[in-house]
């Protein structure tokens, strides 16, 4: 395979956002440059202090308090200045663009889920995603908090996501996901009786399926898709596919029910690739995604990033917090120390959830 280059103008189109009748979109980002061999690949800004992202169980009032303050500053972008490409919506939209079919590369749809471009994809979108919130606040240490899901603390939507009428609530959830219902890291929408404790013992058990048993090499976590020729691999047994769809699944609306206004749910906000930025929370599921990448090579053997050319050299655009186009590659961001973040350790007891 060769490497995926970054898309441009030019390669974007109409984005589709169902499957059935084809519901198309418009998610293409403004500005988006015509020729992309001229833009410059990212450069990590000289170091300054790591910023540290937080369980988001456990932040404190002061993160809360600037977490809102830049989302809802984000969100005001909306309205006083749309085509930036730090408003709230276009970051939403860049999630549609490289997930909903917008681009088309090679004469093919572009698709960063279900392949090895998944993990690098959403780092990269994160890392920008944090820095512009930071920007927004004026606090170079700004982080974003990560979902604790893998951790019974955390198997619940974060309470700061849950106070109505803040900037990190939102309408269109499913309202299953409220007042601190504990989830089913495994489940596409059954819902099996059981108590909270039994609930939070098989998601470690899970955790511990996916992110050891089922995936001993980076084949098993990171890759599936694009190397299908090399192994016949379940999709479920990825982390990518559980626990990281069933949350998105959990906290949207159902596909088929009807909002207040009458329109039907494609599963907005969470459960479609297309909306799914456009609820505050997905960046910090995906805060935890990314942890796991980390969690993952910590855990020893075999273990550890690829070395194949055609990964490492894949591209991705992306605007930056002082709304400079650049492109960046996989192979620098394969540490997030050297990209400038790191997580606050949580212990791992799904490690000794062994089933
Ligand atoms: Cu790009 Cu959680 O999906």
């Amino acid at each position: 395979a060769t490497p995926i280059p970054a898309p441009n103008a030019p390669s974007c189109g109409t984005a589709t956002i169902s499957d059935g009748p084809e519901v198309p979109y418009t998610c293409c980002p403004p500005g988006m440059p015509e020729d992309i061999e001229k833009i410059l690949y990212y450069k990590f800004p000289s170091a300054t202090k790591l910023r540290i992202r937080q369980p988001a169980h456990a932040v404190d009032e002061e993160l809360i308090a600037k977490y809102n303050l830049a989302i809802s500053k984000m969100r005001e972008l909306d309205t006083t200045d749309h085509f930036s490409p730090l408003a709230f919506k276009q970051q939403a939209n860049i999630h549609c663009a490289y997930c909903n079919g917008a681009y088309k590369i090679g004469g093919k749809e572009l698709q960063v889920h279900n392949s090895w471009l998944f993990f690098p994809f959403h780092r990269w979108y994160l890392y920008f995603y944090e820095r512009i919130l930071g920007k927004l606040i004026d606090d170079p240490t700004f982080a974003l908090p990560y979902w604790n899901w893998d951790h019974p603390k955390g198997m619940r939507l974060p309470p700061i996501f849950d106070r109505q009428g803040t900037a990190l609530y939102d309408e269109r959830r499913s309202t299953q996901v409220r007042n601190g219902t504990v989830m089913d890291l495994g489940s596409f929408g059954d819902k099996v009786q059981t108590t909270q404790l039994q609930l939070m013992s098989n998601n470690l058990t899970l955790m511990y399926r996916q992110m050891v048993t089922n995936a001993p090499c980076p084949l098993f976590i990171l890759w599936r898709t694009l190397r299908s020729w090399e192994i016949t691999l379940k999709p479920q047994e990825t982390v990518e596919v559980i626990p990281h769809i069933p949350v998105h699944i959990w906290v949207g609306t159902a596909r088929g029910s009807k909002f207040p206004d009458g329109s039907t749910s494609y599963g907005e906000d969470m459960g479609n690739f297309y909306s799914a930025g456009l609820d505050p929370v997905f960046y910090c599921h995906h805060s935890n995604v990314d942890r796991m990448w980390n969690e993952w090579k910590q855990i020893g053997g075999k273990r550890r990033d690829i070395s194949q050319r055609d990964w490492l050299n894949s591209e991705f655009f992306f605007f930056d917090e002082n709304k400079n186009p650049y492109r960046v590659r996989v192979r620098d961001c394969l540490d997030t120390k050297t990209m400038g973040y790191d997580y606050a350790p949580m212990p791992t007891p799904w490690r000794n959830f062994k089933p």
